[in-house]
Formats: C-alpha cells, sequence, structure tokens
C-alpha cells in the first residue's frame, strides 16, 4: 500500500523505482539553478523516477515527470514552444501549470481536463533547485549563512558518486578520516589527529554534534595551517552541513591566533538510485579578504573527488542503518547516530 499523501492524478510510473514516503516526502536537489535556462528541457533522474526541469520565460522552475499522459512518450525528447512543453509524439502543448493547451490533431476542440502534465513541487534556494515528488513533510532546511552578506558564497561540484548518499552524506559527516583520504590538506598523515569525546544531540534542525577539533595544513583555499573546530549537523537524510570555526596555527597545529573564522559547507545530494548519487555543495566564508572563488572550487574538486574514490569502494553498497553490520567507535558517534537517526526515521531506501 502506497502510505504517501498523494493527489489522485499521479503518473503510472510513480509505482516504479523508490516507495520510501521518508524521501518522497522530502526535498531533494536535482540541479543549480543556473543549470537551468529558459526554452529547453532537462532531464534529471531522482529515485530512480524520470524527470524534466524547465523554466518558464517569467523564470519560474518546473520540474515534471518526463512522461506525457496520452501516450507515455517522453517529454524530455520534446522541444519548449509559446512557452509551454511540445510532447514529441502527437504534439500536445503543456502550459506553466501543466495543463494541455492544444491537441494538434483536433485544434477546435478543447483539451480533456485529464490531459495534464504531471508536475511537482519545486522550489529555487540557495542556488539550487529542490523537489519533492510527495507531500512536502517540511521545509528545504536553513542554510543559516546564506542569507549573511559577510559571507562569501561558493558553489562546486556537480560530483558524481557512483556509490550511494547516505554513505556519502556520512563521510562528509566523518572526522576521522581526513588524514588519510586528504593527507597534507585537511590533515597530516603522519601525524593524524587524536579526536576528544564529542557529543550529538537531536534539535529541531536535525542531528548536531559539538565541537570537534583537528588540525589541518591546507584547511582552506588560502592554504595557511589551521586548527578547525567542526560542528557537523544532519540537516535531513540526504543533506549535511558543518561549520567550521577555523584559527590560525604554525605547522604544528599550535594556535597562533585569537581571531576564529568561520567556514561553513552545505552538501546536497541527489540520489539517483539507491547506490549512484551526485553531490553539489554550497560553502560559504566569512574570512578577509575573500579567496579567488576559484581557488575554493579547485579545493573542493580535490576534496570531494578523493572523498568520493573512497565512498565508491565501501560495500556493502546500501549504508547498514543496523549497527550490528558494521562496527562503531566512540570517534564515529556522528556517523552512528546518523544510522540511528534514519533507522529511527523508518528509511527503507537505500539501506540495509
Ligand atoms: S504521447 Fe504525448 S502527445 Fe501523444
Ligand atoms: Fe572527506
Amino acid at each position: 500500500m502506497n502510505l504517501i499523501a498523494v493527489s489522485s492524478h499521479q503518473p503510472v510510473t510513480a509505482a516504479d523505482g523508490c516507495q520510501d514516503p521518508v524521501l518522497l516526502n522530502d526535498w531533494h536537489v536535482v540541479g543549480y539553478s543556473s543549470d537551468f535556462v529558459a526554452g529547453t528541457i532537462y532531464p534529471v533522474r531522482l529515485l530512480e523516477r524520470e524527470l524534466i526541469v524547465w523554466r518558464s520565460e517569467d523564470g519560474s522552475i518546473h520540474v515534471w515527470e518526463d512522461l506525457c499522459i496520452h501516450r507515455g512518450a517522453r517529454l524530455s525528447k520534446g522541444w519548449i514552444k509559446n512557452d509551454s512543453v511540445v510532447c514529441p509524439y502527437h504534439g500536445w502543448e503543456y502550459n506553466g501549470s501543466g495543463a494541455c493547451t492544444l491537441m494538434p490533431a483536433a485544434p477546435d476542440e478543447k483539451p480533456m481536463k485529464k490531459a495534464k502534465a504531471f508536475p511537482y513541487s519545486a522550489v529555487e534556494r540557495y542556488g539550487f533547485v529542490w523537489t519533492c515528488l510527495g507531500e512536502p513533510a517540511e521545509d528545504i532546511p536553513v542554510f543559516p549563512e546564506w542569507d549573511d552578506e559577510v559571507f562569501m558564497k561558493v558553489h562546486s561540484g556537480p560530483y558524481p558518486y557512483a556509490a550511494n548518499g547516505f554513505r556519502a552524506v556520512e563521510n562528509f559527516i566523518d572526522a576521522s578520516h581526513f588524514p588519510f583520504v586528504h593527507a597534507g590538506l585537511n590533515g597530516v598523515m603522519d601525524k593524524p589527529d587524536r579526536l576528544e569525546p564529542y557529543t550529538v544531540e537531536e534539535v529541531d534542525s536535525g542531528l548536531r554534534s559539538s565541537e570537534v577539533r583537528v588540525f589541518q595544513p591546507w584547511g582552506d583555499a588560502r592554504g595557511k595551517p589551521l586548527v578547525a573546530f567542526y560542528t557537523y549537523h544532519a540537516f535531513r537524510p540526504l543533506v549535511g552541513y558543518f561549520s567550521k570555526r577555523t584559527q590560525d596555527s604554525d605547522t604544528e597545529g599550535n594556535v597562533i591566533s585569537d581571531q576564529s573564522d568561520t567556514f561553513a559547507t552545505l552538501f546536497t545530494v541527489q540520489p539517483l538510485d539507491a547506490v549512484n548519487c551526485i553531490v553539489r555543495v554550497c560553502a560559504a566564508m566569512n574570512v578577509s579578504p575573500r579567496p579567488d572563488p576559484e581557488a575554493v572550487r579547485a579545493r573542493a574538486d580535490v576534496v570531494f573527488g578523493q572523498d568520493r574514490d573512497i565512498v565508491e569502494s565501501q560495500r556493502p553498497e546500501r549504508i547498514p542503518t543496523e549497527l550490528r553490520y558494521e562496527l562503531h567507535h566512540r570517534t564515529d558517534l556522528m556517523g552512528q547516530r546518523y544510522r540511528t537517526w534514519l533507522r529511527n526515521k523508518g528509511i527503507s531506501y537505500g539501506v540495509i
């Protein structure tokens, strides 16, 4: 039985792919706002469903099932005409509200009421396009630095991972891999950080850790050694975030300045299916002077490339939310709590 509260107007393809109500009723990023320009239809994949994204002349964004209700042709093979989507099979035209306005084989007849596209909720926020395939259970998570002008924002990615989205998020909220996966950047392989005990609590915005202290020889795009204090969040099952407070240090990791800066990152995952995803991130930083955005992106490309390589190697591909399947140390508390949190939400898709 389908537990999702949905309108009766559902594509037959809704029976395919993910049926997990928690994920279907959540918001997922399907691209950067800048990816989508008016006049073109863009196919995207989400939770094994084929969708289209298109933008009207007035700037509004649409996410629809990639399906024409007439005979099931893919709208992504069609085109835009008069600010409407034209189906490539029999030329039916759908306007921005999803209504069919023309059936060319009967141009004088008003299209049937049921002749409609299958639109989903679509919102642009933080430079991303978000969609929800069901009924949104909550609003899109808050990216605290987004509206603060003091923070420079830099988007990076997309980073396709041939890996499970939850594995990708868990990697993002894991501090003990830095000296190995990001040796020379976020940690030192010959001198791994000793992680002091930290706590994780469930708050309104999700799961949040207390500060985790690490030494980073190349902690951000400025290339300076830093001591970083990470506060990790899992806002949603597939949206992570950290805020790291940084202080300048010497090359041995001794703090040399009282001044703290903040570098935050919103980490979004578009689950294509249970074992493939696309990561897109937006960093926010208040360092002065502002770094070159290209340098920020270049560093993110390296770091997320390193993460991708290791996450793609993890087996089983689906994250075990039953703790007994892998081994958890106190230094993994954030990941351990994340898995339990997924389990308590009742997530059944993409997990074992
Ligand atoms: S299948 Fe789309 S118009 Fe016929
Ligand atoms: Fe990493």
